[in-house]
C-alpha cells in the first residue's frame, strides 16, 4: 500500500488550460502518477493506461473492486485504433457524432490495453472527453488515461476539485481544479458487441439521441430498477453506488402527491427527531418553505430543463452530507432524455428505496 503523499493542487483556466500546468500534470502522468482532472460530466482520476503499476494505483487510491473496469480516454483517433480490435462501422459514426462528448463505447480490445484496465475482459471502454483540459493533458501526457470517476468507491461521483479533495486528499499526485465539470452525471456507456447496441450505463448522451443514428438501442436491465432480473452486464453496476451518508428515499406520483407525500415524511421523519433533507425543483420548492419545513433543502433546478437537475444531483447529495442529513427525500422524474440518467443514479443512491403513491 503505498505511503501518504502531499496531493498538488493546481489551479486551471478551463477554457485556456494554461500549458505549464497541463505540462506539470502530463508529467506526472508519464511517471505513473495519479492525477484527478476535470472532464465536462465529472472528474476522473488518471493514469497512464498502458502501465499496470499506474492503474492498480487507482484502484487502491478509491478502494475500488478489483473486477470493475476502467474507461480508457483518448484524444484522438489514432490512439482509438491502437487500443482496439476492431472499428466497426457504426463506432466510426458514434464518433463522429458524439465525440468529443459524454459517449463511452465498448469495443473489441487490442494486445496493448492491460487486463488491469479491463477486469480481464476482451472488451474496453473508450471515451473521448469534451473538456479542454481533459483534451490537452491526453495530448500532453501522448498516452492513452485510464480514467474512472475521482470519488471513494460507492460515494456520490465529485462534480468539482474540492470534492475530490475531501475523497482523495493525501492519497493522490494531484489535482488539476478547472472549475465545476456542467454535465454533471457520468457518460453514456455503450456495448458495441453485441448486434443489437446496449446501454450499459446511460449518461450525457440520450438513448433518443443514440437511436436517430443507430437505430435500434437496448437498455441493460441492471440500468433500471432492480427487480431481482438479470444482473447488470456492466460489472460497476453491480456495487453500491451515489450512496451519501443519509437514507435516501425516492418519492414517486404526480407533482401534487409527490410533494403532498414528501410533506408527510418529513413531519413524520422530524418527530423521530432525524435530520431531514428535501431534493426539490424550481416549481416544488415553495411547497417545503412552510411547515413542516425540511432541515435543508436543495433546488436542483428547473423541471423544464432536466439538465440542470443533472448538473446539480452530484454536488447536491454532497451537501446533505455536509449539513449531516440523516434522511435525503427525493423528488422523482420522467425517464426521457436526461431523464433516464438522473433516475438511474437516484435509484442507486437510494439502494432502491422507493416510496410509490
Ligand atoms: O463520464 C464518465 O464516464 C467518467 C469520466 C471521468 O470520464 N468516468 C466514469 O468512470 O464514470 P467509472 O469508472 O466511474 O465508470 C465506468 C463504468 C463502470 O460502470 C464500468 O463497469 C463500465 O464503465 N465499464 C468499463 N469498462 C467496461 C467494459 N469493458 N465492459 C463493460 N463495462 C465497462
Ligand atoms: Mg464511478
Amino acid at each position: 500500500m503505498p505511503a501518504r503523499k502531499r496531493t498538488k493542487y493546481i489551479k486551471i483556466d478551463p477554457q485556456v488550460p494554461e500549458l505549464h500546468k497541463i505540462r506539470l500534470a502530463a508529467r506526472i502522468l508519464q511517471r505513473g502518477g495519479v492525477v484527478a482532472f476535470p472532464t465536462e460530466t465529472v472528474y476522473g482520476l488518471g493514469a497512464n493506461a498502458l502501465d499496470p503499476h499506474a492503474v492498480r494505483r487507482i484502484f487502491w487510491a478509491k478502494g475500488r473492486p478489483q473486477d470493475n473496469p476502467l474507461i480508457v480516454h483518448v484524444a484522438n483517433l489514432k490512439m482509438v485504433q491502437a487500443l482496439t480490435a476492431c472499428l466497426p462501422s457504426r463506432a466510426l459514426e458514434l464518433i463522429r457524432r458524439f465525440w468529443p462528448g459524454p459517449l463511452t463505447l465498448v469495443l473489441p480490445k487490442s494486445g496493448l490495453v492491460p487486463p488491469e484496465v479491463t477486469a480481464g475482459l476482451d472488451t474496453v471502454a473508450l471515451r473521448m472527453p469534451a473538456h479542454p483540459v481533459a483534451l490537452a493533458l491526453i495530448k500532453a501526457a501522448r498516452r492513452p488515461i485510464a480514467a474512472p470517476s475521482a470519488n471513494l468507491s460507492g460515494k456520490p461521483s465529485p462534480t468539482t476539485g474540492h470534492h475530490v479533495l475531501r475523497d482523495l486528499r493525501g492519497k493522490i499526485e494531484a489535482v488539476v481544479d478547472g472549475g465545476p465539470a456542467w454535465v454533471g452525471l457520468e457518460s453514456t456507456v455503450l456495448d458495441l458487441t453485441s448486434p443489437v447496441p446496449v446501454i450499459l450505463r446511460p449518461g450525457g448522451i440520450t438513448r433518443e439521441q443514440l437511436q436517430e443514428v443507430l437505430g435500434e438501442v437496448s437498455l441493460d436491465p441492471g440500468t433500471g430498477e432492480n427487480r431481482g432480473g438479470a444482473p447488470p452486464k456492466s460489472p460497476g453496476m453491480k456495487y453500491i453506488h451515489y450512496a451519501p451518508e443519509g437514507e435516501v428515499y425516492l418519492v414517486e406520483g404526480d407533482l401534487f402527491a409527490m410533494t403532498s407525500r414528501i410533506r408527510e415524511l418529513v413531519a413524520l421523519f422530524k418527530r423521530q427527531g432525524r435530520r431531514v433533507a428535501v431534493l426539490a425543483t424550481a416549481e416544488t420548492a415553495p411547497q417545503y418553505t412552510r411547515d413542516p419545513r425540511p432541515d435543508y433543502l436543495e433546488v436542483l433546478g428547473s423541471r423544464q430543463d432536466l439538465s440542470q437537475v443533472a448538473a446539480h444531483l452530484f454536488a447536491a447529495l454532497r451537501n446533505c452530507d455536509r449539513h449531516g442529513m440523516e434522511v435525503i427525500l427525493a423528488e422523482t422524474f420522467p425517464e426521457e432524455g436526461i431523464g433516464l440518467a438522473i433516475m438511474n443514479r437516484l435509484r442507486k443512491a437510494s439502494g432502491n428505496r422507493i416510496i410509490r403513491p
